[in-house]
């Protein structure tokens, strides 16, 4: 597979067919083929917003390959600082490096940064848009709990509004005739144009205020963070914080077997007492962070074909 130069900023840029090769390629990084593969690459960590696993896991991918990592986890440290602008960052930052990754607050950042950027970009999120490298590594998961991805369903819950794990996600099932409900507060129901193109491509979904309210057996449950930082109004948030909580007892009925998810951080959304459930996957989903991120370096730096 031939991704060298590819920057990775939506999903939207992936066929089926790529990201399936993709998570395979993630899988034969796991089991301990391509050992070494990122020796002598750079890659430039580039956070404007806070992060725990995807910055570190990128760290841990490089480290664990051979490579190294420059870069900051707070923009106060940076440049930005005294007003200088993404571009003229990115365009001094791709002369130091094999690859770059960067968060944003802002939509459309990681796209603006791939277009000066003259090495690969790849976007560890963008506001509310796009987390693709999430993605992967939630296929991934699911491939090994399932050995598929085709035609499972698949609820996803929380904040379907601002929420861009699930973003990024529902696109990318649509491509694998998931079955889609979507459970949320009726406030932070999935954008309009995400369902509509969902709907053009003829993903099946559905919406649900509640897991009372669900009508099918779901495969998988993956839950959310309600995400405090992207609400103009604190009063608009306080109304839905605590909205849903998985406690064991929910898993039961339609949910008895459901694997469920989580991006993390967890907040409230998931009681501590369901992590030794076997329905609990989010730490190895955490876990294989790794991976997937060592995959997609290594592909985009043209070190792994
Ligand atoms: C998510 C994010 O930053 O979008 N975290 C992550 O990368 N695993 C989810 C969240 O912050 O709620």
């Amino acid at each position: 597979m031939d991704m060298q130069g590819q920057s990775i900023v939506s999903i939207r840029d992936f066929s089926k067919d790529k990201i399936k090769a993709i998570v395979d390629k993630a899988l034969e990084v796991k089991q301990g083929r391509w050992s070494n593969a990122l020796n002598g690459k750079v890659l430039a960590t580039l956070f404007f917003e806070p992060s725990t696993r995807t910055r570190l896991s990128f760290e841990a991918a490089m480290n664990g390959m051979g490579g190294r990592v420059i870069g900051f986890a707070d923009p106060n440290v940076s440049s930005a600082k005294k007003g200088e602008t993404l571009g003229d960052t990115i365009k001094t930052v791709t002369g130091y490096v094999d690859a770059i990754v960067i968060r944003h607050p802002v939509e459309g950042a990681a796209r603006l940064a791939s277009e000066v950027a003259n090495v690969p970009v790849i976007n560890a999120g963008d506001g509310s848009n796009q987390h693709p490298t999430q993605t992967f590594l939630d296929l991934v998961t699911i491939q090994e709990e399932f050995g598929r991805l085709e035609g499972l369903k698949i609820g996803l819950m929380g904040d379907l509004k601002y929420g861009r794990t699930v973003h990024s996600l529902a696109m990318a099932l649509s491509l694998f005739g998931s079955q889609l409900v979507f459970v949320s507060p009726p406030g932070l129901r999935m954008p309009e144009h995400l369902c509509d193109e969902l709907n053009s491509a003829g993903t099946k979904f559905s919406e649900a205020d509640d897991l009372e309210s669900l009508d099918q057996v779901l495969d998988v449950l993956y839950v959310t963070r309600i995400q405090k930082e992207r609400f103009a109004d604190l009063l608009e948030y306080e109304r839905v914080a605590g909205a849903y909580r998985i406690k064991p007892e929910t898993l039961s009925g339609n949910c008895q077997q459901a694997r469920i998810m989580h991006p993390l951080p967890r907040v409230n959304e998931i009681a501590e007492e369901v992590d030794d459930m076997p329905n609990a996957i989010y730490f190895r989903q955490a876990h294989n962070g790794v991976p997937t991120r060592q995959a997609l370096l290594g592909l985009v730096t043209g070190a792994i074909q």
